[in-house]
């Protein structure tokens, strides 16, 4: 390593380094208190100005960090955030963990990195470590953003050090957070992942140095494509399971007994979230132009898309049963965030249920402890409390299983129960509809 790594790496190791985040979201919010906590002197960047106002409020939008631990970190002068890009000028390191959606064409939206990016190039200057985080395809490191960093004059692994690092961060996850959840780091040089390895060591149990950017972005997709792939068939097994009147929880779960080769999935109302649905998609767009077709992708997204559409057929044998016609029925959707106990609603099956349903001219309300409102195109929905509708609903779909409902309560009252989750484990009754 030259003498600018040497230099940066001691900054580094003395935690005189002055760390920036650039995108204060779920990922970046995180990381930044992690170093805060570790000791560093940390600046956030965000374009949203409300995000940094709460921020240096000591107020955390994130269900993750707690207020109790922000706070005491932005009061002790370690945390705080800015829209100003130019405290890019006093970084010694900067972890980008901005958006990379896909477009409605299913092609990559590079447009949050690409901004990022150049604001950073604007400000950047020797010595300076920076690592990508945000989900990409393989290549985006040295294909697009060392291109862009390298435009003031300075060289990757000579002036500046570049890395990515995939963020693996599970919201709402209690056993695995951003501590001690393995990092994974790859760089442009030998010396680029040298300085990200001893960079993560700081503030994080267990580091995982590869030998470029491009395995480190491809380890994310590998991850997130196994899981997308294999939602997929536990949906399609629940499909095949269903038109033979056999119960997939139950097969599922005998199955996972097996101590060797069997690692259990479980099916549900359809993908959700800004990971699993999305990333696998940056994978394909990537292979295509490489004469590679990533069927195993397509297909998993074929069969997962099709979740919110057999859902809703669920419901209509329901109330079928009921002898009542989806038209005019009023349906109490119970959970409309991704996953359980969380607030994202990130590309939720939830919203295509409702908006499924609607379509086909039922009455829609929902419930949910952690989504005060939802915006449907131009309409908005307001929560409903779960108990108190419950009794109203010709059906309750159990769409995210969180643990604050009052599932005995839902069971007593509702008339109808589609439940996508498997939340009504063990309780037997002809009013409940599994998936
Ligand atoms: N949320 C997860 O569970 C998760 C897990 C693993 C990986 N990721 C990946 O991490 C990345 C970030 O995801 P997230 O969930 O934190 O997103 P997020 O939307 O919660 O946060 C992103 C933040 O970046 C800000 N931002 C956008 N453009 C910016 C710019 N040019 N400069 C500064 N700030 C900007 C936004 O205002 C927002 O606050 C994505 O690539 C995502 O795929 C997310």
């Amino acid at each position: 390593m030259n003498t600018t790594g040497e230099a940066l790496a001691g900054k580094i190791r003395s935690k005189q380094a002055i760390v920036g985040v650039v995108g204060l979201g779920y990922v970046g919010l995180p990381l930044a208190v992690e170093y805060g906590q570790a000791g560093f002197h940390v600046v956030g960047i965000d374009l949203d100005e409300s995000k940094t106002a709460r921020v240096n409020q000591g107020d955390s939008y994130v269900g993750d960090i707690q207020s109790s631990v922000l706070a005491p970190l932005v009061a002790e002068g370690l945390l705080r955030a800015t829209t100003d890009f130019s405290a890019i000028r006093e970084f010694d390191t900067v972890n980008i963990c901005v958006p990379t959606p896909l477009r409605k064409t299913r092609d990559p939206d590079m447009s949050y990195i690409v901004t990022a990016c150049k604001e950073i190039a604007k400000y950047s200057h020797p010595g300076m470590l920076v690592i990508l985080e945000s989900t990409t395809y393989p290549g985006t490191t040295d294909e697009l953003v060392l291109p862009m960093l390298e435009e003031s004059g300075l060289k990757a692994g000579e002036d500046f050090f570049l890395c990515f690092s995939p963020e693996r961060v599970d919201p709402g996850n209690v056993k695995y957070q951003t501590k001690n959840i393995p990092k994974v780091v790859g760089g442009t040089t030998a010396a680029c992942t040298e300085l990200g390895r001893l960079f993560y060591e700081q503030a994080l149990e267990h580091v995982v140095p590869v030998s470029s950017t491009q395995v480190a972005e491809m380890v994310k997709l590998l991850e997130n494509t196994f899981r997308m792939i294999n939602i997929g068939l536990a949906n399609e097994m629940a499909i095949m399971c269903d038109s033979m009147g056999i119960d997939v929880w139950e097969v599922i779960e005998a199955a996972a007994t097996k101590p060797f080769g069997l690692m259990p999935f479980f099916p549900g109302p359809g993908l959700g979230g800004h990971c699993i649905p999305i990333d696998p998609f940056y994978l394909s767009w990537k292979t295509k132009q490489t004469g590679v077709e990533a069927r195993f992708i397509e297909l998993a997204g074929s069969v997962n898309g099709q979740m919110p559409h057999f859902v809703v057929a669920k419901v209509q044998n329901a109330l079928n049963e009921a002898s009542k016609p989806v038209k005019g029925s009023k349906i109490l959707i119970y959970g409309v965030s991704y996953k359980r106990n969380i607030d994202d609603i990130r590309e939720s099956p939830a919203l295509d249920i409702i908006h499924l349903l609607k379509r086909r001219g039922a009455e829609v309300w929902y419930a949910d402890p952690y989504v005060p409102r939802i915006r449907l195109g131009e309409e908005v929905l307001d929560a409903r409390e779960g108990c108190a509708a419950v009794g109203d609903a010709d059906c309750v779909v159990i769409v995210t299983d969180h643990a604050a409902f009052d599932y005995a309560a839902l069971v007593r009252d509702a008339r109808l129960i589609v439940d996508t989750r498997n939340a009504l484990k063990g309780i037997r009754s002809d009013k409940i509809f599994r998936l």
